[in-house]
């Protein structure tokens, strides 16, 4: 695919996003194969399911995906940006599921080459692509994308209302938008660090209705509003437990504080799928 097509649509940007410190990517590939190693995978045959312990960078990892999954409809002749695609294990079991392309995009420079490295280890570069760049200004064409995923990034998003006019840009008349989110809950504020932000002024959890209204203004219809998704089971055969660890730094304590921010209602999860509407599939009035 995918080169070809994201250069196509690439435009030119305004957001800057930060700068990569040379050794970063390299660092964080170096904890990711230290750990396949110990976890014994062969690195020459490794398999979607061997990064599943880390590359879903979100609280109940691939069971969650999954669950957004089943909430959404995707083909096979679909294009799909992931917005805020991490190291890319949403986007790569995207595309194995449905058969879609997908293009993620994360500011965070050295999960987009991290991410770029693991989805050829599993022969996926054709299908999937990332690219460097704010949310705040996709690198997309307007009216190219057939669906917008954002599982776990908004938490980090201040301007909510631009996040929701890039999506409703890039879609096209009839596509999708969905998004899971931890918001506040009744018992806000949690305690920090949590697995998205060291301290409360690096955080941008907001109540429910900040991006439903978001989404509205932006002109997408709602068309799911749903709070915890029911998770389905993790793949068969032998467990895989979640290693956030090897990717976040100080991943104990947030978790810790997370756990206890849902038991404590300070936060919940928020599903939301939104549509464009396609003007051109409404009734016109009849001529007199
Ligand atoms: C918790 S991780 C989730 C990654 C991925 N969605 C997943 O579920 O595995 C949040 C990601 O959002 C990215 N992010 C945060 N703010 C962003 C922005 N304004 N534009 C693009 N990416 C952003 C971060 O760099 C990080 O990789």
């Amino acid at each position: 695919m995918g080169a070809g097509i994201i250069q196509r649509e690439v435009k030119r940007l305004k957001w800057t996003i930060p700068s990569q410190r040379p050794h970063e990517s390299t660092d964080l590939l170096r904890r990711i194969d230290a750990y396949l190693t110990a976890a014994g995978v062969d690195a020459a045959h490794l398999t979607l399911r061997d990064l599943y312990a880390l590359d879903q960078v979100h609280a109940f990892g691939y069971s969650a995906t999954m669950a957004h999954l089943a909430g959404i409809e995707l083909t096979a002749d679909m294009h799909v940006v992931d917005v805020g695609s991490g190291l890319g294990g949403a986007a790569r079991v995207l595309a194995a599921e449905s058969g879609c392309r997908v293009t993620g995009v994360d500011v965070n420079a050295a999960m987009v080459e991290a991410a770029s490295v693991l989805t050829h280890r599993v022969h996926l570069e054709h299908r999937v692509a990332f690219v460097a760049a704010n949310a705040m200004e996709l690198p997309i064409s307007d009216g190219t994308v057939d669906h917008v995923w954002c599982h776990y990034v908004t938490m980090n998003i201040e301007d909510k209302k631009q996040f929701a006019r890039e999506a409703a840009r890039v879609l096209k008349p009839g596509g999708h938008l969905s998004v899971v989110e931890v918001v506040a809950g009744p018992n806000a504020p949690p305690t920090y660090p949590l697995p998205w932000a060291l301290r409360e002024s690096e955080s941008f959890l907001a109540g429910p209705r900040v991006l439903r209204d978001a989404i509205v203004a932006a002109g997408l219809v709602i068309v799911v509003e749903q709070g915890d998704l029911p998770r389905p089971p993790w793949p068969p055969g032998p467990r895989v437990v979640q290693r956030l660890d090897v990717v976040i730094g100080d991943w104990e304590t947030r978790e810790h504080n997370m756990i206890t921010a849902r038991r404590q209602r300070q936060v919940t999860d928020q599903f939301l799928l939104a549509c464009k509407p396609d003007r051109s599939r409404q009734r016109r009035p009849a001529r007199l």
